[in-house]
């Protein structure tokens, strides 16, 4: 694995642009950092998987230093757009609330082998590269374009990393529907607690953290409001592809463009869905504080 060709030394800070900053991009952005800075446990959890293989523990810290570095480069971004922002306490409330329970008992792959742990991982570098790309293309406040632009090229590798590990693996290839059934589930876990509950921490005052109450479901749905209108089809198109390779069809075949069509009218859907969502949740709350 080629080592990250940046550093935060390399970003243009001083050309950050506070009149670009979109306050709904803002929010999902906290989030992201609070889970990209969190690469430490997977670290841990590979390893745990690959257990005895010193030359790819080091190649799995590289990642995580990698990933964590995303997270400082978005941490420091948010600061700069929303200075009382305190990216430590967000930290530490997160950790302190969410640990998935396979990061403290698994030894070995939740996946069932290391082929199906290194498919999932290619499922979610292809949701980051394409999400980074997106991120990337919609933004006009360049500072965060250069670093989504690194992001973007850091994630595609990390993809290049997983599927040639997973190639050269010695145990037995996977059934084909174990492996499609191994990145429909890794796809769906989108909607877990991990990134719902980032976005709770991150945007939530930090002494309320805890207090104000958690909805998953509704963390799940701002979040996705806040990051689904950035997809354009090429982004999609290109995290399909990158899915489709991993489990052995054809990137650009007619199976992989139909699935991508298909999603993008799932994800034209679901954006209007969330919007109408929030639009009533936010009458919803003006009817309350008129009463109130
Ligand atoms: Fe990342
Ligand atoms: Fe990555």
């Amino acid at each position: 694995m080629t080592k990250a060709g940046w550093t935060l030394d390399d970003i243009a800070w001083e050309r950050f642009d506070s009149s670009k900053v979109d306050a709904d991009l803002l929010m999902a952005v906290k989030a992201a950092s609070i889970v990209e800075y969190n690469a430490s446990d997977y670290v841990g959890y590979l390893k745990n998987v690959f257990p005895d293989d010193p030359k790819l523990h080091e190649i799995f810290e590289q990642w995580g230093r990698e990933e964590a570095q995303h997270g400082m480069a978005l941490g420091r971004w948010v600061k700069l757009a929303d200075p009382d922002f305190d990216f430590d306490a967000t930290f530490e409330a997160f950790r302190e609330g969410y640990t998935p329970p396979h990061f403290e008992e698994a030894d070995g792959s939740v996946r069932g082998s290391k082929r199906g742990e290194l498919i999932a991982r290619c499922v979610v570098e292809s949701g980051t590269t394409s999400y980074y790309s997106a991120m990337r293309d919609a933004t006009e406040e360049p500072v965060l374009k250069q670093i989504a632009a690194h992001i973007a090229g850091d994630e595609m590798r990390h993809w290049r990393l997983f599927f040639d590990l997973q190639q050269s693996q010695s145990e037995p290839e996977l059934k084909f529907w174990k492996k499609l059934r191994i990145a429909a589930g890794r796809f769906s876990e989108a909607e877990d607690d991990e990134l719902a509950y980032a976005y709770y921490c991150a945007n939530t005052p930090a002494d309320r953290v805890g207090i104000e109450p958690y909805d998953r479901k509704a963390c799940v749905r701002a979040y996705e409001l806040r990051v689904l209108r950035l997809w354009r089809p090429k982004h999609l198109d290109r995290a399909i592809g990158m899915i489709a390779a991993a489990v052995g069809m054809r990137p650009r075949g007619w199976v992989a463009r139909s699935a991508s069509r298909l999603i993008w009218t799932a994800v034209k859907l679901k954006n209007r869905g969330a919007m109408r969502a929030e639009a009533k949740a936010e009458a919803r709350g003006l009817r309350l504080a008129r009463a109130a």
